[in-house]
C-alpha cells in the first residue's frame, strides 16, 4: 500500500491525500492501535473510501488530534 511505501522509505504524505502524524505501525495493521492515524485533506478523496469499520472507529477514538477526515492508515489505501 502507499502506506507502507511511505513508512519504508520515510516519506512524509503531507501535501498529497494525506497527513500523516505519526509514522509507525505499532501493531502491524491488526487494528490494536492508533499509531497509523492519518487525516485524509482531500474530503472528495475521503468521500470515495470505504466506510471505517466498528473496530476501525473504536481505535480512532484513542487517537491523538482526531478530526472529521480522520483514517487508521493501515485500513485505507
Ligand atoms: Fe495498528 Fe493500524 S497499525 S491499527
Amino acid at each position: 500500500s502507499m502506506l507502507e511505501a511511505a513508512h519504508e522509505n520515510d516519506i512524509e504524505l503531507e501535501g498529497m491525500n494525506f497527513l500523516m502524524l505519526i509514522k509507525y505501525r505499532a501493531c502491524e495493521a491488526s487494528l490494536a492501535c492508533s499509531t497509523c492515524h492519518v487525516i485524509v485533506m482531500d474530503m472528495e478523496y475521503y468521500n470515495k473510501l470505504e466506510d471505517p469499520t466498528d473496530e476501525e472507529n473504536d481505535m480512532l477514538d484513542l487517537a491523538f488530534g482526531l478530526t472529521e477526515t480522520s483514517r487508521l492508515g493501515c485500513q485505507v489505501i
